[in-house]
């Protein structure tokens, strides 16, 4: 039993900086396509320099892999036209946080008022380009994000034109959210689909299924799976894959985050079989994500295999998710074209 995709893509990526980027970025170029990168490094990227700077430091730690990182500017409320037009051909998406809501964040936006918004969100509309929010509040974690639903709906509704991604969507109010707005989409990660908060905290704490927003209830999962697996338009994939050193998650004071780049397409393909919709994974890794932004690939054919395939203990100094354990498929080839 073989499988072959053609150019996955992974819509919301963690790829970091330094010696973390150089240990990390091939788990992610060899078997994608392409990602959408995020701008959330210290300090977060926020000009034209540091966005082409980052870029370029990503292309050398890829090395000569067949990958294109799709960048993303830090949102900033004060953005003007005449700035953003000098970025246009070099950005996929703006990624707005709310300020301290997840690792590196503190420079994101406090309050939600669409006119101190507006300069940017008018001219990001005017130019077509998308937006990705981290939807969540700082209300109780459990409903940090459902809280934050009434908020996608006030800027998809002040900007109808403007294409609005809820990020890594973990319940279902975000997944009904997105029937009620044309311009409102959504990423969901491979960890979202697979664990509830019970993998999380239910037995013994494991802090490598720790992360941001944290994974909810079992009719969550559901209502997420239901979209997933039909490869619903408005949805595609983002992994949300996002490395610590293993000391800063096997501490007292637990990073944020969950490492999939090197099994998530192993899993998915061993989900999405178990579900009887392996027809609908090209969308849901690629074909949804081309249509949302509009983009066309890299072309980049990757065969999985039904063959055991033992994940790792570590990569590099990260805990990968099933670190130790056997997953049913393996990436058998990898060719370009
Ligand atoms: C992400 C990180 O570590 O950068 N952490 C996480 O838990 N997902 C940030 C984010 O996407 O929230
Ligand atoms: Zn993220």
């Amino acid at each position: 039993m073989a499988l072959t995709l053609h150019s996955p893509l992974d819509m919301h990526l963690h790829l970091r900086d330094g010696e973390m980027l150089h240990n990390i970025a091939k788990e992610s170029a060899h078997t994608f396509a392409g990602a959408l990168v995020m701008p959330n490094l210290v300090p977060p990227v926020t000009d034209k320099a540091a966005l082409l700077a980052y870029k370029a430091r990503i292309l050398e730690a890829i090395g000569d892999e067949h990958f294109r990182p799709n960048m993303t500017l830090f949102f900033k409320p004060d953005y003007d036209r005449a700035f953003l037009e000098t970025l246009r051909e070099e950005i996929t998406a703006i990624k707005l946080y709310p300020a301290g809501i997840t690792t590196n964040s503190e420079g994101g936006v406090s309050g939600f008022d669409v006119e101190e918004l507006r300069p940017t969100l008018q001219a990001m509309s005017d130019l077509g380009i998308p937006l990705c929010i981290h939807g969540e509040t700082n209300g109780f974690v459990m409903d940090r994000e459902a809280e934050f639903v009434p908020i996608y709906e006030k800027l998809a509704k002040a900007f109808p034109k403007l294409k609005i991604i809820m990020e890594h969507i973990t319940t279902k109010e975000s997944v009904a959210a997105l029937e009620r707005f044309e311009n409102l989409y959504a990423t969901i990660t491979l960890h979202h689909l697979i664990i509830t908060l019970d993998d999380v905290a239910g037995g013994m704490l494991q802090p490598h299924l720790f992360c941001k927003p944290i994974a909810k209830r079992p009719e969550d999962r559901e209502a997420l799976l239901d979209v997933a697996l039909r490869a619903h338009p408005k949805v595609m994939f983002g992994s949300d894959s996002a490395p610590h050193p293993k000391h800063a998650k096997e501490a007292c004071g637990c990073a944020a985050g969950v490492f999939t780049a090197p099994i998530a397409l192993q899993v998915l393909t061993a989900l999405f079989e178990r579900h009887n919709a392996l027809e609908k994974l090209q969308d849901f890794v690629s074909g949804n994500a081309q249509k949302i932004y509009g983009i066309t690939p890299i072309p980049k054919r990757v065969t999985l295999s039904k063959e055991p395939f033992t994940v790792p203990a570590e990569y590099n100094g990260v805990v990968p998710m099933y670190a130790g354990e056997t997953l049913e498929y393996s990436i058998k080839e990898v060719t370009d074209g």
